[in-house]
Formats: C-alpha cells, sequence, structure tokens
C-alpha cells in the first residue's frame, strides 16, 4: 500500500554540485540539486536558482556558469556552501577551493572537484520560486585518474556524492550492469567479460613493472601536475 500525499520535489537521487559563476578574480559558488541534462545533441542542462542568492544576479548577468561535480568526502563543504552566502564571507577561501581557469567560459572551476562542465545560459525562465538557467555544456573537464586502459571513462571511480531528500550519500562503486546489459545476448556478455578480464590483467602486470610512481601535487593553473 502507498501513501498519497501533497505534490512535492520527491524526485531522488539528485546530484548536489557546486555551481561556479563570475571570473577568475570575482567568483561564487553556491550548493544546487535542482539540476539534470536536459538534451543529448547538443549537450545541455540547467540549473534553477532562487533570485535572493547572490550568485543569482552574477550568473544571469554574465549567462555562463560552471558545474562543478562533488564527490562525499566534500559533503561537509558542500553542505557549507549551500547555507552561507558569498554575500557575507569568500567561500573559495574558507573552504580551501582552488579555482582553475576553464577553457571556454570564465567562471571558475574547482580543482577539488573531479568533473566540471563549462556551461553556456541559452534561455532564462522565472519559475516561480526559482529561476531556471537553461544552458549548453560548452566543454567538459575530467580527472585523469578516472580513465581506463581504453581511455573510457569510469565515473562509478569518483566517489561521487548523492542528495536524497535532505540528507548526502555516497554513491557505492559496485556497478550492477551498463547501459544495455539487460537485452544483451550472452555471447556479446562473454565477449566483454573476457576483454574486461584481459584488460585487468594487463593492468596488474603494468603496475608492477612500472617504476616509482611520480608525486602528484595541485597547481594554481591545471589540476594535477606531475612532480618529478
Ligand atoms: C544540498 C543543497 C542543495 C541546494 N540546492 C539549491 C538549488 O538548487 N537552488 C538554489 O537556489 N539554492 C539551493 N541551495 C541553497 C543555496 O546553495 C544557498 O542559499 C547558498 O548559500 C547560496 O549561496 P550564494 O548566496 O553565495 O549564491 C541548496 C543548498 C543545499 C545545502
Amino acid at each position: 500500500m502507498k501513501r498519497s500525499m501533497k505534490p512535492g520535489t520527491m524526485l531522488y537521487p539528485l546530484p548536489a554540485v557546486l555551481v561556479t559563476g563570475g571570473d577568475m578574480e570575482h567568483s561564487t559558488v553556491m550548493t544546487a540539486a535542482w539540476t539534470g541534462i536536459v538534451n543529448s545533441d547538443p549537450p545541455m542542462t540547467y540549473v534553477s536558482i532562487r533570485p535572493e542568492r547572490y550568485s543569482y544576479g552574477i550568473i544571469r548577468e554574465r549567462g555562463e556558469f560552471v558545474i562543478n561535480l562533488t564527490t562525499a568526502d566534500m559533503a561537509k563543504d558542500v553542505d557549507y556552501a549551500g547555507c552561507v552566502s558569498g554575500k557575507k564571507q569568500d567561500k573559495f577561501e574558507k573552504l580551501g577551493f582552488v579555482k582553475e581557469p576553464g577553457e571556454i567560459v570564465k567562471a571558475p572551476m574547482i580543482a577539488q572537484c573531479p568533473v566540471n562542465l563549462e556551461c553556456r545560459v541559452t534561455e532564462v525562465k522565472e519559475l516561480g520560486s526559482h529561476t531556471m538557467f537553461l544552458a549548453e555544456i560548452v566543454r567538459v573537464h575530467a580527472d585523469e585518474k578516472l580513465f581506463d586502459a581504453n581511455d573510457r571513462i569510469c565515473l562509478e571511480k569518483a566517489g561521487l556524492l548523492a542528495y536524497i531528500h535532505g540528507g548526502y550519500l555516497p554513491l557505492g562503486t559496485r556497478k550492477l550492469g551498463t547501459f544495455g546489459y539487460s537485452v544483451m545476448k550472452p555471447k556479446t556478455q562473454k565477449k566483454k567479460a573476457a576483454e574486461s578480464r584481459k584488460m585487468s590483467l594487463m593492468k596488474k602486470k603494468s603496475k608492477h613493472s612500472a617504476p616509482k610512481k611520480k608525486e602528484s601535487v595541485f597547481t594554481g593553473k591545471s589540476r594535477l601536475v606531475s612532480k618529478d
């Protein structure tokens, strides 16, 4: 039996992302859960922001922003960026968020976030409590560590953060399947499993024979730079 409830925003899980606006000198950062994908080609997203937010005016004026995906170990900082306004405090400084320049938009990317989406606003829609900024994703940046030997991005490795009705939850790394697995022919399934076994074996081998790993450090400009 189900309980019938009054209408509400009961669509979860959602990501709790950090939205950045402005430029490298004068930047804003706020947490947003009212975000998602609305089109594949061109890739399009949205973020809905209340007009009273400090970020609102800057994003509306500039017509661009960056969506920075967050990880479970950033949960407390994500919450803070969603409770305190940039009107009162420089949240970048307070939270130690390192700014990185994007390639297309002026809004900074947050180095600590594993994935950054540069977005350009295409439409502004006042909906009521929130204003929706519909935007095209014009560039994507992802941490090197997320790519496998075949240059495929494995987002499940990122330890992303989910927001579920007021709570922050870590997303697990155990994959239940991949797109289309329910309709995949047994022959293709076997072939894929053999491929992935071969790849992990190759990885293990290269790990043993590889020279000592280089240390990685953060720099102001690029995400992770090798230090010899
Ligand atoms: C998990 C979480 C999700 C949030 N999602 C949104 C959102 O989608 N839209 C919005 O306008 N505010 C959202 N907020 C509130 C803003 O992040 C918050 O008011 C923030 O302090 C605004 O920062 P600013 O004034 O520096 O722009 C959220 C807060 C939290 C903690």
